[in-house]
């Protein structure tokens, strides 16, 4: 069986949540597509060329640590910018999509550029605010709190990267289905998000 779900939308609203728990709840893959751009970034934070050290990623680049933070994500979304970072990650990202099983991919443009002929497509989304405040509650969690109007900042400024690009935007694909997490928690949220997908299957 060949089954592509893809999720997008933005920082924090829930879509890594919901594709980790689709895949389990159906036996699917799963590949997080940001931590390519964010071990891309990694290494463009060590010193390399961002073409180059997307083109030379090897399995092991998933695995640094610290890939999670701030600045990696900021990187990460600067280099998720030029057109030959993204073509060297984009096979991988195809040959992942339509791998015998079935796979969720998360990211930014899985439904509208990796993969248009998903049979099963999401654009997981929330407010600004509530985005920042989910993610500034985590930093709390984890004992290194930025303030939370810094946590906004950097979520507007990442969302208007993301979406501001000429190659591949972060846009909803014209037949995904939007879950807005705003008012939902994480439990109803992935209960509509199964009930959607199950009925692609
Ligand atoms: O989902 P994330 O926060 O780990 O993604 C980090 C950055 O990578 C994000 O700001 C934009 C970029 N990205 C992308 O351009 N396309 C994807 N499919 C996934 C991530």
């Amino acid at each position: 069986m060949i089954f592509t779900v893809a999720v997008d939308g933005p920082a924090a609203a829930g879509k890594g949540t919901i594709s980790k728990r689709l895949a389990a709840e159906l036996g699917l893959a799963h590949l997080d597509t940001g931590l390519l751009y964010r071990a891309v970034g990694a290494r463009v934070l060590g010193g390399e060329e961002a073409a180059a050290a997307a083109r030379g990623l090897v399995p092991a680049d998933l695995d640094r640590p610290g890939l999670r933070q701030p600045a990696i994500a900021d990187a990460a979304s600067r280099v998720a910018a030029l057109p030959e970072v993204r073509r060297a990650l984009l096979e991988f990202q195809r040959a992942f999509a339509r791998r015998e099983g079935g796979a969720v991919l998360d990211g930014r443009d899985i439904g509208t550029v990796i993969c248009p002929e998903a049979e099963a497509k999401l654009y997981v989304t929330a407010s600004a605010e509530a985005r920042a405040a989910r993610r500034h509650a985590e930093q709390v969690a984890a004992g290194e709190a930025q303030p939370l109007e810094a946590v906004l900042a950097e979520v507007v400024a990442r969302d208007a990267r993301d979406t501001g690009r000429a190659d591949a935007p972060m846009r909803a694909a014209a037949d995904a289905v939007v879950i807005d997490t705003t008012d939902l928690g994480i439990e109803e949220a992935v209960a509509r998000a199964l009930e959607i997908v199950r009925g692609r299957l």
